[in-house]
């Protein structure tokens, strides 16, 4: 950098120096300063991994107890729309885990099932809304979410950010 000279820390190579002056690095300390500014912090991330018989064994065993305790009205009829329903109950109740992993309370504090509710807009991508005491405990915040199936089991992937 012209103009600017500086004497490198002990044992520091003139790479390290610009390694922490590269994109990465920048970017980082982009995040950091929205602390100051008012910008958008990832608060928290969640992933979950179901086996979809798990899910269907459930749903057989206690029937429509289970999927009232667990999906809302708007879940349950979107799965129940699907080729394989089993598939599409299993990702909302992986999505679900993954908020509250990324709640870092797990089960227990804020969290409850209905509160997370996942909606698919009309391209198909899922989104969550949030209820009750979740929606509370995360004023100012959004929940991004990503699903994937394979034939035996779903994943779910959650972000949620906070605006400082
Ligand atoms: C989105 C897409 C790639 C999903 O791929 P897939 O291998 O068939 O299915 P997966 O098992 O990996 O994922 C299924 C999940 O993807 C999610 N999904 C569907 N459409 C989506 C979209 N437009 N954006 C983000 N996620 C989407 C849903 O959550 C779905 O699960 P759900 O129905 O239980 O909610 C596929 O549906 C597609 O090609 N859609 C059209 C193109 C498109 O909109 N692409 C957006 C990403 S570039």
């Amino acid at each position: 950098m012209a103009g600017v000279s500086f004497n490198l820390p002990a044992g520091r190579e003139k790479e390290e120096v610009e390694t922490v002056l590269s994109l990465p690095y920048l970017a980082y300390a982009l995040n950091e300063s929205f602390h100051f500014f008012g910008g958008i912090m990832i608060v928290g991330i969640g992933v979950d991994i179901i086996e979809i018989e798990r899910i269907r064994a459930s749903i057989e065993r206690f029937g429509s107890t289970f999927l009232q305790k667990l999906f809302t009205d708007t879940e349950i009829t979107y799965c129940r729309s699907k080729k394989n329903p089993m598939q599409h109950f299993a990702a909302r109740f992986a999505a679900k885990e993954a908020v509250s992993k990324a709640l870092a309370t797990g089960w227990a504090g804020e969290f409850q099932w209905k509160n997370v509710e996942v909606v698919n807009d009309p391209s198909g991508k899922p989104n969550v809304k949030l209820y009750g005491s979740t929606a509370e405990a995360l004023q100012h915040s959004r929940v991004l979410l990503s699903l994937s199936h394979s034939d035996t089991s779903v994943i779910a992937f959650a972000v949620i950010e906070k605006k400082e």
